[in-house]
């Protein structure tokens, strides 16, 4: 099994290429279910989950292939032959469940394997199938599989979430481009995934509004055609890469980074100290010299602060000055970081959802192992200025989400490698 190894110490300097949204891409992908024309994504992320979501599609019947170095993703589901979304599959990746949708969609029913345990909380898929109920699926949970039927199609409907799920949002107006007559969707989840899924659609012959907003208003249309869509920028990605030189020191500019899709994370790093400057490529990130600040940080669903920045975020704020307070809001039990980073000498007290960050002078680097993609990525950046080795455990989770990451880091000058064992 792999490992990356971090030496912490210089600033770093140069700058890093954004790659697509791995959460857009993931949503768009079964997008192709609801047409028998091609659809290609450009600008797609070369990740494991990438290949885990090909991997599903094909097991469906659809044609996948990935064409200029996996930048671009060729599919076509002219053929659909199989409805069942198979455990062995779902089980590796909760976003295999935007399937659904599609699929009742298409062809009127589908069984898909729940997604089972997930390490960062209970994550459940009421919200997935109630909206789907209200446009007419009859839906029952038998062997751990939802079997799904519309027997006289979808027909359109209000449907207000109680929570903005993004995963329910994305389904429910994927079945809904299908359905007959109109549907609203209230209560909408508004990430930036969501309106380049809209504008996709859009292109494909939807008729949606209100994507961005909390509303979403779908006209149900016969059918779908093709398309070409350029994938948009991973917020994620560019989140944590503005982190490095936070953390590390120096100047990075993250290539085709842009502030509307970051706001409330600018908004914090502009209050602990950090410069973030808008340029023609995309926007340029550097420390303002001196100790960082305490800030204190909420997660919430988009434009508010996202969940999946806040652990890197507390590896930034494990050595700023002062009491940092992080609540997690949209998951239970998602600070699997904290004993890590503890190890590596960071003082954080975690009680239910609240982490209170005390912060010191400087880290140390340790072994250290994470449990989920962001977690990992957050030990990496506190190990860029920790003092010494940090040896990261357990990297394929890396893999799901960070295309070349080492070659990223390395490019700004971190001292960082990627060793086998084999
Ligand atoms: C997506 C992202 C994930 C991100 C999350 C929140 C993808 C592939 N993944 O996940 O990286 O962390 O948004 O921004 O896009 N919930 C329910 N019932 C449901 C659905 C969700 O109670 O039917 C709860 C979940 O348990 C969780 C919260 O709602 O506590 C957020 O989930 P949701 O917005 O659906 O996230 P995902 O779409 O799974």
């Amino acid at each position: 099994m792999d490992r990356i190894i971090v030496t912490g110490g210089g600033a770093l300097k140069g700058e890093i290429p954004i790659a697509g949204a791995k959460n857009a891409c993931l949503a768009l992908m079964p997008a192709t279910l609801l047409s028998e024309e091609p659809l290609t994504l450009t600008n797609a992320p070369r990740l494991s989950d990438i290949k885990t979501m090909t991997e599903l599609l094909t097991s469906l019947g659809a044609e996948a292939s990935s064409l200029q170095d996996g930048q671009v993703l060729a599919m076509s589901s002219h053929d659909i032959n199989n409805h069942i979304a198979d455990y062995d599959i779902v089980r590796k990746m909760r976003a295999s469940n935007l399937v659904l949708g599609p699929m009742l969609a298409r062809l009127g029913h589908a069984v898909v394997s729940l997604p089972g345990g997930c390490a960062i909380g209970a994550r459940p898929m009421d919200l997935h199938i109630h909206g789907l109920e209200a446009l007419g699926a009859e839906i029952e949970l038998r062997d751990g599989y939802l079997h799904a039927r519309a027997p006289k199609g979808l027909k359109g409907a209000v449907f207000e979430m109680n929570f903005a799920s993004v995963g329910a949002t994305e389904n429910i107006v994927m079945a809904a481009t299908l359905a007959k007559g109109t549907t609203v969707l209230k209560n909408a989840a508004r990430e930036p995934e969501i309106v380049d899924l809209v504008a996709c659609l859009r292109k494909m012959g939807a008729h949606i509004d209100g994507e961005g907003t909390s509303e979403i208003t779908i006209e149900g249309v016969d059918r779908l055609h093709g398309a070409t869509h350029p994938v948009v920028t991973d917020r994620i990605e560019l989140g944590t890469y503005m982190l490095a030189p936070a953390i590390a020191g120096g100047e990075v500019e993250c290539i085709g980074g842009r502030v509307d899709l970051v706001r409330a994370f600018v908004e914090k790093l502009d209050a602990a100290g950090i410069s973030v400057e808008e340029t023609a490529r995309g926007l340029k990130v550097s420390r303002r010299g001196g100790r960082l600040s305490a800030v204190d940080v909420t997660t919430a669903p988009f434009p508010g602060f996202p969940t999946d920045l806040q652990a890197q975020m507390m590896a930034m704020l494990c050595t700023a000055d002062g009491v940092s307070v992080l609540e997690e809001r949209i998951f239970e039990n998602r600070f699997m970081h904290a004993p890590e980073l503890t190890r590596m000498g960071a003082d954080i007290d975690v009680q239910g959802g609240t982490a209170t960050v005390t912060g010191v002078k400087k880290l140390k680097g340790a072994p250290v192992m994470a449990t989920d993609l962001r977690a990992s990525v957050s030990l990496i950046l506190a190990g860029l200025a920790a003092q010494g080795e940090t040896v990261v455990n357990r990297v394929y989770h890396l893999d799901r989400g960070y295309e070349q990451l080492v070659r990223k880091l390395k490019g700004v000058g971190a001292n960082i490698e990627r060793v086998s064992d084999t």
